[in-house]
């Protein structure tokens, strides 16, 4: 489990919706359509809907994150992506960076196609395959090394193209657009920081007084791959990008 807390987040992840200008391009919200926001977080992204004269409604499973959200003045609940209950009533359904969270990913597309008017646009943008693999291989290493099991404390579901269009199709969407799209990232506070925000499931079985020793293993086993001369720090994001058709049944 992550706990999300909008303080730290702000800190270390103001980045998410910064590079989210390409998955609103892909949905191209249009002034006085009703869209769901799925994972809106604190809301960032989600005004940037309602500056293009949409009524937006967004869902997110954190009490603070929408509570972050709704100090936003965002119209924001608590609702987990997997248990969606809206029934025919978005023009579209936007996601960026959450769908990775949502691990059993047939139940969040089955609410979505539920949740759209019939030509609804199902625009978003998640972790694809391959995404923070550096960083992925080296948490699930330094589980191992303590004895634990990776797969129980690996939170994320990385899928490639393929593998989501046969989500995507199986839910009866026609698939428009979905690329897998490398996006290296410049991280602002660093490893420690991104493990802070993002990588907390991997530190469950870890002890309180070993987790900085913890961080360090990780910054050490990536430093190679992820730090530039100048000491910056970047992720190895991997993006996949998609838009779907509630097609006409
Ligand atoms: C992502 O946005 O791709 C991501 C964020 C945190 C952990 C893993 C992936």
């Amino acid at each position: 489990m992550n706990a999300w807390d909008p303080n730290s987040y702000k800190r270390n992840a103001s980045f998410v919706a910064e590079l989210g200008a390409p998955v609103v391009d892909l949905l191209a919200p249009k002034k006085g359509e009703r869209i769901l926001d799925l994972g809106c977080g604190d809301g960032t992204l989600t005004r940037k809907l309602i500056d293009c004269g949409c009524t937006v409604v967004g869902v997110d499973s954190s009490q603070e994150m929408v509570s972050a959200a709704r100090q936003l003045g965002i119209d924001a609940h608590v609702l987990d992506g997997h248990e969606l209950s809206f029934n025919g009533e978005f023009d579209a359904v936007f996601s960026n960076a959450a769908l990775h969270w949502m691990t059993q990913p047939a139940r969040v597309v089955a609410g979505v196609w539920r949740s759209l008017k019939p030509v609804g646009r199902f625009a978003g943008e998640m972790g694809g395959a391959g995404n923070v693999r550096r960083l992925h291989t080296a948490l699930r290493q330094a589980v191992v090394s303590r004895g634990g099991r990776a797969e129980d404390s690996d939170p994320w579901y990385f899928p490639n193209p393929g593998q989501y269009r046969r989500v995507l199709e199986s839910a009866g969407f026609a698939v428009k657009v979905i690329e897998l799209i490398d996006r290296p990232t410049p991280l602002p506070t660093g490893i420690s920081g991104w493990i802070e925000s993002f990588a907390q499931a991997f530190l469950g079985g870890v002890r309180e007084q070993e987790r900085e020793e913890f961080t360090r293993e990780i910054e050490t086993a990536v430093r190679p791959y992820l730090c530039d001369k100048q000491g910056v720090w970047h992720a190895d994001y991997v993006r996949l990008r998609f838009l779907a058709i509630k097609s006409e049944v």
